[in-house]
């Protein structure tokens, strides 16, 4: 008989994040949490609320409190499983802000000032460019190299930032010796950049104004159905993929990426039948998906206490590896551990 030790090759690692800048929507959801869900068994997971980059815009104490409360509950809802995923908030594992200020000193300004994220929040938010807005993509970088995962499962908006994070991995890596495994990112085809629903040129985005623009996590069925009704098409009628069809095409997106059917399937469906239909479908399917979400979000909203020890778990956790990884860097850049 064969008694060789036969080992498992390890699963590939996969770390993201999501700001608790209030509640998430179909975008963030069908863009990355959903594909998170979808990830925990063939991967090794971590993912946390980004809190402390929530802070680079101004936050309410109380509300922002909430919130943070709310992105976990939501994080849980959506089924990601404690026992199987890394689930923490930032602010709790302190090597996050350490290792920015590192990986900060290995971050160029002509780098950052290069961010589009960087450049339209500046445009936001004209009376408050902050030195954490412009160094955000230091602390993402830590958030990510800390857990050394292999990809980086995000919407197409970050993957600028993955790639800079790869940049400082290797610069950082040159310099001092190995420390860092240069992460991928990792972005799904269906649902990477869902628009908004009032001007399908820009990205679908909690901060819109226009609450018609974007469908939230919680907005119940009735809201669902308005939002969908109001959305903007064409004068065509006709529904299909094609150039200069923004609206219909990120309907088609959106519609194609909760029920999994093909563009073409999706055509065929809709031959012959006008703009209002398709958007009642469009609408009942995502009402169907986000049902059992917003039943156990309530649910787990009402028991603080289990958020608080799930939240305790995770940052133990999260501080034990995370702290492995800064030693690490602490020591190949000369700093005295004791
Ligand atoms: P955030 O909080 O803005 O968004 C969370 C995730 O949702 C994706 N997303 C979208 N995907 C498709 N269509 C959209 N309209 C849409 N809007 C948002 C985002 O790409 C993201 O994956 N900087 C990050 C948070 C972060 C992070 C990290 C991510 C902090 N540290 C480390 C990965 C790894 C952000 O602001 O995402």
């Amino acid at each position: 008989m064969d008694t060789a030790i036969q080992t498992a090759p390890r699963k590939k690692r996969a770390l993201s994040c999501i700001q608790p800048t209030g509640i998430p929507t179909l975008g963030n959801y069908l863009g990355a949490m959903r594909n998170w869900v979808n990830m925990q068994d063939d991967f090794e997971c971590a993912f946390a609320v980004a809190d402390l980059h929530a802070i680079t815009v101004r936050q309410d104490a109380a509300q922002f409190r909430r919130q943070i409360y709310e992105m976990f509950s939501l994080l849980l809802a959506i089924g990601l499983d404690p026992e199987k995923s890394l689930l923490f908030v930032q602010s709790q594992v302190p090597a996050h802000s350490e290792m920015a200020w590192l990986l900060a000193c290995h971050t160029q300004f002509g780098e950052l000032s290069r961010m589009t994220q960087f450049k339209d929040k500046s445009a936001n938010h004209a009376d408050n460019i902050n030195l954490g807005l412009f160094a955000y993509p230091s602390l993402m970088a830590s958030d990510i190299l800390l857990y050394q995962p292999d990809y980086v499962p995000v919407g197409a908006d970050q993957k600028q930032h993955v790639e800079l994070t790869r940049d400082i991995a290797e610069r950082f890596n040159n310099i001092h010796g190995k420390v860092f495994t240069v992460p991928e990112p990792y972005i799904m085809k269906s649902g990477a950049r869902v628009r908004s629903l009032q001007d399908p040129t820009k990205k679908m985005s909690k901060s819109d104004e226009n609450q018609n623009a974007y469908i939230s996590l919680k907005d119940d069925p009735d809201a669902i159905r308005r939002k969908f009704k109001r959305a903007v098409t064409d004068s065509e009628a006709r529904v299909y993929y094609g150039e200069g069809k923004d609206g219909v095409n990120n309907l088609m997106e959106i519609y194609s990426s909760v029920t999994g059917k093909t563009m073409e399937e999706i055509e065929s469906e809709f031959e012959g039948r006008g703009y209002g239909d398709f958007k009642a479908a469009v609408a009942e399917a995502v009402i169907d998906v986000l049902r059992p979400i917003q039943q156990r979000f309530d649910q787990l909203m009402k028991d603080k206490g289990y958020l608080e020890r799930m939240m305790k778990q995770g940052a133990e956790r999260a501080s034990a590896v995370s702290r492995r990884t800064l030693d690490k860097a602490l020591k190949k850049m000369g700093f005295v551990l004791v």
